[in-house]
C-alpha cells in the first residue's frame, strides 16, 4: 500500500511515521515549510504542491484536482494529513472515498478547525486530547478511528499544551496507520 503524507508545518508527526519505519512513498506540502526539509532528509521524495494564494479567491477545486492528479501519478493508495493546512474539495474524497486519514489536536467533536489548542484552553477545558479519524468533506467530523485523552495543566499555555497533545498523536497515529496498512479492522463508529 502506497501512503502519501500531506503537511504544512513543522512535520515532526511526519518525522515519527518516518521514524518507526512506515514506508512512505511520498510527502507533499501546499507551501515551502519544515516538514518538507524533514523529509528529504530522511530519503523521503517531497513535493511542494504550492498554493497560489492565501486568499478568498483561492480556488480550493482545482488546486485539490492538481493534488489528486499527483497522488494518482504516483499510484498512492493511503493519504495520510498530518498537520496539513488546507482543506481541499470533493474530487479527493470522491477518488480517495474511506483513504484519506487525518490527526486532530483535541477530543472531537469538541473544537474543530485550526485553533482546537486554542480554543480548549480559551474554555476551560481540564481535559483535552487528540483524534484520529477518517477525512471527510465535512472538516473535522469523519468517522472516529482512536482518541486520547490529554490533561490540561493549570500553567498550560497553547505551546506546552499542544506539544504534550502531540506526543500522543505522535505514538496514536502510528499505531492507527499502521493497522490501516496491514488491513487490520481499526474500530469506526
Ligand atoms: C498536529 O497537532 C496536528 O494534529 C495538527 O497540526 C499538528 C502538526 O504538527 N493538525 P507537526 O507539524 O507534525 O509538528
Amino acid at each position: 500500500m502506497r501512503l502519501v503524507v500531506l503537511v504544512s508545518g513543522t512535520g515532526t508527526i511526519l518525522e515519527a511515521i518516518i521514524g518507526a519505519g512506515v514506508p512512505v512513498a511520498l510527502v507533499v506540502s501546499d507551501r515551502p515549510c519544515p516538514a518538507i526539509e524533514r523529509a528529504e532528509t530522511a530519503g523521503v521524495e517531497a513535493v511542494v504542491v504550492a498554493r497560489e494564494n492565501f486568499g478568498a479567491d483561492f480556488d480550493r477545486h482545482a488546486y485539490t484536482v492538481r493534488l489528486t492528479s499527483l497522488l494518482e501519478e504516483a499510484a498512492i493508495d493511503l493519504v495520510a494529513m498530518a498537520g496539513f493546512g488546507t482543506i481541499l474539495a470533493a474530487p479527493i474524497y470522491d477518488r480517495y472515498a474511506g483513504r484519506i486519514l487525518n490527526t486532530h489536536p483535541s477530543l472531537l467533536p469538541a473544537f474543530p478547525g485550526w485553533h482546537a489548542v486554542e480554543d480548549a484552553l480559551a474554555h476551560g477545558v481540564k481535559v483535552t486530547g487528540c483524534t484520529v479519524h477518517q477525512a471527510t468533506l465535512a472538516v473535522d467530523s469523519g468517522p472516529i478511528l482512536a482518541q486520547e485523552a490529554v490533561a490540561v495543566l493549570p500553567d498550560d499555555d497553547a505551546a506546552s499544551l499542544h506539544e504534550r497533545i502531540k506526543a500522543v498523536e505522535r505514538r496514536l497515529y502510528v499505531e492507527v496507520i499502521t493497522r490501516v496498512m496491514a488491513d487490520q479492522p481499526v474500530a469506526a463508529r
